[in-house]
């Protein structure tokens, strides 16, 4: 990043009257969590359906949960980075600020977000899979290895799942409502660490520039939000977003 873009994109996050902030795994990437496409990512080792769909855990929910339970460990050990950092203090410090994750790992949270808006679940609740009554709400679960693989829900024995949203399946409308909100009445929209191909997710960056928003791409690669964006930074999330901070 040219110090003259850390300045003018640090000059557009001070005006903002109502920042509005999307992640994807690229914001984790530097606390060692391996991202979905791109070199490396976990997508290109095996196809997203096997272990991130409702048919794949159907077909083998111990090798789903096999999965999960190693994410789960590495989550565990991992710690919040920079760009983790930097968000949950402008949450707590910038009035208006607010955090949409497309990420279940819950770094945000640890690191102290507030307000965050979590897209597709966390990787820390889990529910019924056959939806009895008393497992149907997620409840958190944090052991790390489980127990039983697959685990069984406490209340009828079936198995429990992940709460997470999985390909295929709809988000919360009210969670996707507050992120379209925050979308469109923001006058800052900044696109952090996600290739913007999953949708309804990737669709609130042009709905937020549709609504008038200036768009900032922070993102060592092109994506399908760069197009769009004002102003666009090729560096690591935490590089820069220490970079504008160290300018506010
Ligand atoms: P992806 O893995 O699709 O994209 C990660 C993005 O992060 C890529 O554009 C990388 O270039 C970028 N990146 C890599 N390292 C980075 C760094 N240090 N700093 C900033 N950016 C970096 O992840 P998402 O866009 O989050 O869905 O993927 C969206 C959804 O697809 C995920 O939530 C998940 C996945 O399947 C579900 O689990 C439902």
């Amino acid at each position: 990043m040219t110090s003259g873009a850390a300045a003018q994109v640090a000059e557009a996050v001070r005006r903002a009257t109502r920042l509005t902030v999307l992640t994807g795994a690229g914001v984790s990437a530097a606390s060692g969590i391996p991202t979905f496409r791109g070199a490396g990512g976990l997508w290109k080792k095996v196809r997203a359906e096997t272990l991130a769909s409702a048919e794949g855990f159907e077909n083998d929910p111990k090798l789903v949960w096999e999965w999960y339970d190693w994410r789960r460990g590495m989550i565990r050990d991992a710690q919040p980075n920079r760009a983790h950092t930097v968000l949950a203090r402008w949450t707590q410090e910038r009035p208006g600020t607010t955090v949409i994750t497309q990420n279940v790992d819950g770094l945000h949270e640890r690191a102290g977000t507030n307000p965050i808006t979590r897209l597709h679940g966390s990787i820390w609740h889990v529910r019924c899979w056959t939806g009895c009554v008393a497992g149907r709400e997620d409840w958190r679960d944090d052991s790390v290895p489980l127990l039983t693989l697959p685990p069984r829900c406490p209340h009828c024995g079936g198995l429990v799942r992940p709460g997470v949203v999985w390909f295929g399946e709809s988000l919360d409308p009210e969670i996707l409502q507050r992120a379209t909100d925050a979308a469109a009445r923001c006058d800052v929209f900044l696109a952090i660490g996600t290739s913007a191909v999953v949708y309804p997710a990737a669709g609130l960056v042009p709905h937020a520039r549709r609504s008038g928003a200036t768009i900032i791409e922070i993102n060592p690669e092109a994506t399908d939000a760069s197009g769009i964006a004002e102003f666009v930074i090729r560096q690591p999330a935490d590089e820069a977003l220490a970079a504008i901070d160290a300018l506010l």
